[in-house]
C-alpha cells in the first residue's frame, strides 16, 4: 500500500504532532510506503493564483503542484490530520486543496455534470475540536465539516470510501484521555486502512 499522510499544524508539540507519528507507525507496521506531507514544515504555498488558474487549462503546471499530484496519483490511502479551525481546517490544507485536486485533476465537469477522477483511492480524514462532541454535534460543526470538507473534496473527487473521524475536546481532556484517543487511532488504522 502507498499511503499519503498530510499533516496540517504548526506547532510539532501539539496532539496534531502526535497523531501524525502515530498514524505513521502504524502505517509502517501494515508495510505501507508512507509519505508525510508536513504542510508547515514544507512551507506550502496554499494560495491558488493567476498563474496556476492558467496552468489548469494549459496543461503546464508549476512544479510544487505537479509534483504533489505525482504523489497523490501514485497514493491508495491518503490521510489527513488536522485540527479544526473555524469550522474548517487551517487555511494551509484548504489551499493544498485548492491547488493540488485541479480541474482535470481531481475532478471535471461532463454535460451531465460533475465526474470525481480520484476513483482508484480511499481516504480517512482525521481532526481534532475544542468542542465536546454534543457541542459540535449541536452546533452544527460536525456536519459543517462532514458538507466541506469531507464530502465537498473526497466524495466529490470520486474516492471509493472515506471516512471522517474527529476527536473531541482536545484542550481540556486529561492526559490519559488523550492516550486513548491516540490508541482509538492506531485501531482505526489497523482495522481501515
Ligand atoms: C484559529 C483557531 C480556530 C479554532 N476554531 C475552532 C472551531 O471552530 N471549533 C472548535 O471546536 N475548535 C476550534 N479551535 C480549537 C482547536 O481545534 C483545538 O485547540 C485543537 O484541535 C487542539 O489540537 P492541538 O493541540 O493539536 O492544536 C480553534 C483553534 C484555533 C487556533
Amino acid at each position: 500500500m502507498n499511503a499519503l499522510v498530510i499533516y496540517a499544524h504548526p506547532n510539532p508539540l501539539s496532539f496534531n504532532a502526535a497523531l501524525a507519528t502515530v498514524v505513521e507507525e502504524e502505517l509502517q507496521k501494515k508495510g505501507a510506503e508512507v509519505n508525510v506531507k508536513d504542510l508547515y514544515g514544507m512551507d506550502w504555498n496554499p494560495v491558488l493564483s493567476e498563474d496556476d488558474f492558467r496552468s489548469f487549462h494549459t496543461g503546464k503546471l508549476p512544479e510544487d503542484i505537479s509534483s504533489e499530484q505525482n504523489d497523490v496519483k501514485q497514493a491508495d490511502f491518503i490521510v489527513v490530520i488536522a485540527p479544526v479551525w473555524w469550522y474548517s481546517v487551517p487555511a494551509i490544507l484548504k489551499g493544498y486543496f485548492d491547488r493540488v485536486f485541479s480541474i482535470g485533476f481531481a475532478y471535471e465537469y461532463t454535460k451531465t455534470g460533475s465526474r470525481g477522477l480520484l476513483t482508484d483511492k480511499k481516504a480517512l480524514v482525521i481532526t481534532t475540536s475544542g468542542a465536546d462532541e454534543q457541542t459540535a454535534e449541536t452546533s452544527g460543526m460536525l456536519d459543517a465539516m462532514k458538507i466541506s470538507l469531507v464530502d465537498g473534496i473526497f466524495g466529490f473527487s470520486g474516492f471509493q470510501e472515506y471516512q471522517h473521524k474527529n476527536l473531541f475536546a482536545v484542550p481540556t481532556v486529561s492526559a490519559e484521555e488523550r492516550k486513548q484517543m491516540l490508541d482509538e487511532v492506531r485501531k482505526i488504522i489497523k482495522d481501515y486502512a
